[in-house]
């Protein structure tokens, strides 16, 4: 692959881990996942997240993850723009989307813990929190799949491209969120 190629593929199966943050600002409301519950006089998480944005954002990506996966076997593209067989397939996009969501929580933990509000700007915080989770799951659950992908060959373009779009597409979508009504905030 060309490194454009490289950075191109390496953005396009990244789509299980940005997907959930937008898909649970959709899908959210309802019982909050800390129950409202406090520790050490700050909310666990906060309002801000939710069992259904959890879900529902981390089933999006996982659905989208395999359709592409599916697509990617219908057309026989070459390895490097697909998931490869089906169980590796399907373990990467779990763990991506899934890896999202909990990075996301795990970011708004951080925030309550320092003080932060829901829905208080966190510079970088806000933008990586899902990206960590998302990276941190592959390489627990299928390294080989991410080093491929993202470390071999010109895969380190993909891997940056990833991380130059994130904090663009995670402002993109925020606006579209407050416009809706969905975010009282457009960050
Ligand atoms: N959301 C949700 N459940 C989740 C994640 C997100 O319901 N697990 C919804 C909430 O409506 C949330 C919105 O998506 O307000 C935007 O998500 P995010 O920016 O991550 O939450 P914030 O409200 O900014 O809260 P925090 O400060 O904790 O990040
Ligand atoms: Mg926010």
């Amino acid at each position: 692959m060309t490194p454009l190629e490289a950075a191109l593929a390496g953005v396009l199966l990244m789509i299980p881990a940005l997907v959930p943050n937008s898909a649970a600002v959709l899908f959210g409301g309802g019982r909050p996942m800390d129950f409202g519950r406090s520790w050490r006089g700050k909310r666990i998480l906060g309002d801000g997240k939710t069992w259904r944005g959890f879900f529902g954002g981390a089933l999006s990506g996982t659905v989208l993850g395999l359709l592409l996966t599916g697509i990617s076997m219908v057309l026989e593209t070459e390895d490097s723009w697909g998931y490869g067989e089906f169980q590796v397939a399907a373990c990467a996009v779990l763990s991506l989307s899934f890896g999202a969501m909990l990075g996301d929580s795990a970011g708004s933990f951080v925030k309550r813990r320092l003080q932060i509000g829901r829905g208080e700007k966190a510079p970088l915080l806000d933008q990586y929190n899902f990206v960590a989770g998302a990276i941190l799951l592959v390489l627990a659950f299928q390294p080989n799949w991410f080093i491929d992908h993202y470390i071999d060959g010109n895969g380190i373009y993909g891997l940056i491209l990833f991380l130059i779009v994130v904090p663009l597409l995670h402002r993109g979508v925020n606006v579209i969120g407050y416009k809706m009504g969905k975010k009282d905030v457009p960050w």
